[in-house]
């Protein structure tokens, strides 16, 4: 038994994972077509979205981020790509290799980009897609996303986030923000095991798609091939065989976000945001800071600086022995950062403290703190 306190996957709620062992059926069996649809409902509820096209891809969050960069862009398009730490480079090279020619515009590690950059940027030259990570997970930023999709948008471009780690644990509101596509994934805020992409595209993304001049490089994340069996909108209700369909995986996502519903949504992002409050009062405590300025931090991943003299790898296998994993910086910041997540159940006072209690111990066995 682990307590996974680290960027994801976090613990399962045992709900999601008894509906992994629900019998196997058909990935056309009638029962399961009804899951399919149910699923769709559900996570256009979380993602704040009217979207019919709104799926779980087939693999983990990056299939999703991957599907947005293959079906939206062609080559020689421009695209715009903001980034703030090491998610968004990934991105910039999704864009990439889809063939287009990427424009950056970069904050160094812990920052934010200014929308007005995005608009100076759109102002220079348009652009077919603006692309940007919401929770960057390697730095514990919260980018502001509703100020630059606006921007964009007023400039003609195709607006796409990253929230596979803000989704379910913070507000995301694809309508409301005029977002047209986005991607998560299953296994942070939305709790359930590692193995799905869910993405949401909206009517302009979709109209794009619709006009290509060729097709996506990708056979397997091609939406148009993908919505001839998840559905497509105001089409008959026929589902031709794409790929067999992660059943059991899909199980644990339908129950997953049946527990959100359950919740709330709006009461799920209060409780991480507390969470959150909960975890930096006792950091102080202990006499630890955090690493993201306080202005854009993200309640579900905290980027922790590590004292001077503590010796990183030693605490976090000292912490894994104990039965709580926390992970390590990301580039610049490996070997000076501890990233602490609190995601899904266990943005929970309790198992905060039981973490808080661990790592106390830890750090005096480091000879760090009374
Ligand atoms: C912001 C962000 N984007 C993308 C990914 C990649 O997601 P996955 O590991 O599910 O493919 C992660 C994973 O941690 C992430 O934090």
């Amino acid at each position: 038994m682990r307590l996974l306190m680290g960027p994801g996957p976090s613990n399962p709620d045992p709900r999601v994972l008894a509906a992994m062992a629900r019998p196997m059926v058909g990935h056309l069996d009638p029962y399961f077509l009804q899951i399919m649809d149910d699923t769709m409902s559900m996570l256009r509820t979380v993602y704040r979205t009217e979207n019919h096209h709104t799926i779980p891809m087939s693999g983990t969050g990056t299939s999703g981020l991957e599907t947005i960069m293959l079906n939206l862009l062609e080559p020689g398009d421009e695209a715009v790509v903001g980034v703030i730490g090491y998610f968004g480079q990934r991105l910039h090279e999704m864009a990439e290799r889809a063939g287009a020619t990427v424009r950056v515009i970069e904050e160094p590690f812990g920052g934010v980009i200014d929308p007005q950059r995005v608009a100076d940027e759109m102002a220079k030259r348009p652009a077919k897609l603006v692309a940007l990570v919401h929770a960057e997970t390697s730095t514990g930023a919260a980018q502001p996303i509703p100020e630059v999709a606006a921007l964009a948008r007023d400039h003609g471009a195709l607006v796409a986030i990253d929230c596979v780690t803000s989704l379910a644990g913070m507000p995301v509101e694809i309508d409301a923000w005029g977002i047209d596509a986005a991607g998560s994934c299953s296994q942070k805020c939305i709790g359930a095991p590692p193995g799905l992409g869910p993405v949401t595209f909206g009517p302009r993304a979709m109209e794009v798609i619709g006009s290509r001049t060729s097709k996506p490089f990708t056979w397997y994340l091609d939406l148009n091939l993908l919505f001839q069996y998840w559905g497509d909108s105001g089409a008959p209700k026929q589902r031709a065989f794409h790929h067999t369909a992660p059943v059991s995986s899909v199980y644990a996502l339908h129950e997953a976000l049946r527990l959100i519903l359950e919740e709330g949504l709006e009461a799920r992002w209060e409780r991480h945001r507390q969470a959150h409050a909960v975890l930096v009062q006792g950091l102080e405590r202990l006499g630890l800071s955090l690493f993201t300025p306080a202005a854009h931090r993200l309640p579900m991943l905290n980027v922790v600086n590590i004292p001077q003299g503590v010796n990183d790898a030693a605490v976090r296998s000292a912490m894994l022995e104990r039965g709580i994993e926390i992970a390590g910086g990301f580039g610049p910041l490996k070997g000076k950062t501890w990233r602490v997540g609190l995601m899904g159940v266990n943005a929970d006072p309790e198992r905060i403290e039981t973490l808080l209690g661990a790592l106390e111990e830890v750090l005096r066995e480091q000879g760090f703190g009374g």
